[in-house]
């Protein structure tokens, strides 16, 4: 049932979805519609009923409602919210509460009455918990049932708390939470064993009865969901999908969040497309995954079977087209990441001269770098490069209580072995920081300068397993990070121009980077967000002008193949060497992986597991056999 427009294209989607450049634009737009609600019934006297989500996901739109409450005199006096959900066991004032983010996040910046915001009560004793969600469900209809209801959507397809299990009529109640929506949630709790088990939530049901519907999604982690809600059958595997049944939802995307819906990933599948060079490589070696062969094997019979008939009729024969694709795909892989010196460079992903270059690795916390690179750091020092790595945050949020409790010991021992009496003072005040701040409470700044410098040693000595030239080690410290907690990031000016005065002392010849297409809050994101501003500002300088910058993907995550423009192979020992460099940064043993990717939280295992199936890929479209393969994307700013 589809109750929108579709073109050629879209015609695999159930749901309405519109693509935006990115998360600020399609914020914009539900801001908009929201504002109007709240105007139009400000002229009848009548109230707005808002239906709200927590997450990162809703706090640009939060942004631009307070903006326009500050800048415009946008009122929300006639408005009243019903959150969709809430931690069972977590009082309004924990600091991972919804009802603790939504007044940061929005109620305590706009003129809303208090008694017109309802959060679920995740204090609730059991066995009042069916009569209380039965009371949120009333006060909602009483209201006059939502007008507008947000949605975010977890990694697990849920929308609210409704995890896969939950049926199109469930209501209100009490949900038990997935694993991995814990895990997703345990950076925020310093550590999953913190998360709660358990919490309250509006059904599907529940939400399909709100009278209009925007979900929003951000970063190529929710890709998978997405593409899964809008396109497949419904299912109570991914709850989201019962949405495809309400006659007015629209999901608002950014270009990462539908980089898996079919018109983008497959677009030859429904419809004619201009087969530029990406587009034709992207959809050949889909084709030879997906047929199973290697490039040099497919016959005009795959391409024809497979939706790619006028491909063969524009490009000649098949022979031509995957001579072509091969030739493109070899010329990708370099063991020589900061160019050969000598070597004729007209088909190699980085250039020859000069040599050796300036290379800044740049690592959003301590051992992005490691994980993602840490194979291509080696060869780079091997090959005589001078290497600088930044590291752009501290990282200070992901060090465990227990870990810094360690290193108080250490310093107080040893400095009353020595007498040293500013350390051990010091290290005193860290631990009556500690014990004043409970198990959530946010770390104060002497707390985070000693997580840090636990960081800083665990980055040099991974660093130094590497091969790299320690004292280029440089520890940004950016301040956008240092507020305490997570997902409460904003970039700053300062940011930007400690990014810049360091750009333009290194001059680089080339710049490794990543956090294109992550989730706009996330520390990946906006360091990269630093460096784009720091580029800008640098514009017309020389260095730029000869500067590559090669994007690396993420923890836990790689390119496809047919957006790898640089492949760099790493031998059996050079693989086992970057595990090792990775077992240096022993605090993050036990936290969980980043938002950005899938898979077993030991971190340790993903980044073998990742480059192992890179090169199997390469194996697979007929390429050399490698042991581990990093990838690395050209950025064409
Ligand atoms: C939690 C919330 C959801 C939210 C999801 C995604 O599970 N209960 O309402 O949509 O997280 O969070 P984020 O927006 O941070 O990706």
């Amino acid at each position: 049932m589809k109750h929108f427009d579709i073109s050629e294209s879209s015609q695999r989607e159930r749901i309405q979805t519109v693509i935006y450049d990115g998360a600020e634009g399609a914020s914009m737009a539900v801001a908009n519609e929201i504002r109007d609600i709240i105007k139009e019934r400000q002229k009848s006297g009548k109230n707005a009923v808002l239906g709200l989500a927590t997450g990162s996901t809703p706090v640009r739109l939060y942004r631009e409602l307070i903006r326009m409450h500050r800048d415009e005199g946008l009122s929300f006096a006639n408005v009243i919210t019903f959150n969709l959900d809430e931690y069972y066991g977590l009082s309004g004032d924990h600091p991972e509460s919804y009802r603790r983010f939504m007044q940061d996040q929005l109620f305590d910046h706009v003129d809303i009455p208090e008694a017109n915001t309802h959060v679920p009560d995740g204090l609730v004793a059991r066995e009042e918990v069916f009569a209380s969600c039965s009371a949120y469900e009333e006060a909602i209809n009483a209201a006059g049932g939502i007008d507008i209801q947000i949605l975010g959507i977890g990694r697990t397809g849920h929308i609210g708390f409704n995890e896969p299990g939950s049926g199109p009529d469930s209501r209100t109640r009490l949900v038990t939470l997935d694993s991995l929506t814990r895990r997703d949630a345990a950076r925020d709790f310093l550590g999953e064993q913190n998360v709660p088990r358990h919490a309250i939530t509006m059904g599907v049901g529940t939400i399909l009865d709100a009278k209009k519907v925007f979900l929003l999604a951000w970063g190529e982690a929710k890709a998978e969901v997405i593409a899964q809600a809008v396109e497949e059958t419904p299912t109570d595997i991914i709850p989201a999908s019962f949405l495809q049944s309400h006659a007015n939802c629209v999901f608002n995307v950014d270009r990462s969040a539908a980089s898996q819906l079919t018109r983008v990933l497959h677009p030859w599948l429904v419809g004619p497309v201009e087969w530029s060079a990406p587009m034709t490589r992207k959809a050949v070696q889909w084709l030879a995954r997906k047929v199973n062969k290697p490039l040099l094997k497919l016959v005009d019979e795959d391409y024809s079977e497979n939706g790619m008939g006028d491909l063969l009729t524009e490009k000649g024969s098949s022979y031509d087209l995957n001579i072509n694709l091969f030739n493109i795909t070899q010329h990708t892989i370099t063991g020589w990441p900061g160019g050969k010196p000598g070597a004729d460079d007209s088909h190699r992903p980085e250039r020859a001269t000069p040599h050796p270059k300036r290379s800044l690795i740049l690592s959003p916390e301590p051992l992005d770098d490691v994980f993602c690179l840490g194979g291509t750091m080696h060869r780079l020092a091997n090959q005589g490069h001078e290497v600088t790595i930044a590291y752009q945050t501290s990282g200070n949020l992901a060090v465990p209580d227990t870990e810094v409790r360690r290193a108080i010991e250490l310093i107080i021992e040893l400095g009353e072995e020595r007498q040293a009496d500013t350390e051990a003072k010091f290290a005193r005040t860290v631990e009556k920081h500690l014990d004043a701040k409970g198990q959530f409470g946010a770390d104060t700044a002497e707390v985070r300068h000693l997580k840090g410098l636990i960081r800083r040693s665990e980055a040099r000595s991974s660093a130094r397993l590497l091969g790299l030239d320690i004292s280029h080690l440089s520890f940004l410290d950016l301040p956008f990070y240092e507020n305490g907690r997570y997902r409460r990031f904003s970039m700053t000016a300062e940011d930007v121009s400690i990014m810049k005065a360091l750009l333009e002392k290194i001059q680089p010849h080339q710049i490794f980077a990543t956090g294109l297409g992550h989730d706009p809050l996330s520390v990946p994101a906006i360091s990269f967000e630093v460096l784009r501003e720091a580029l800008k500002q640098c514009e017309g300088s020389d260095w730029l002008k000869e500067c590559n910058i090669w994007l690396y993907r993420g923890l836990g995550t790689e390119w496809e193949a047919h957006e790898i423009d640089m492949a760099v192979p790493l031998s059996p020992d050079e693989l086992k060497n970057k595990i090792q460099g990775i077992y240096q940064h022993q605090t993050q043993r036990s936290q969980s992986p980043s938002s950005s990717q899938k898979g077993p939280s030991d971190a340790w295992n993903l980044a073998e597991q990742v480059n192992r199936n890179t090169a199997e890929i390469y194996d697979a479209l007929g390429l050399a056999e490698y042991e581990a393969i990093e990838g690395f994307k050209l950025w064409n700013a």
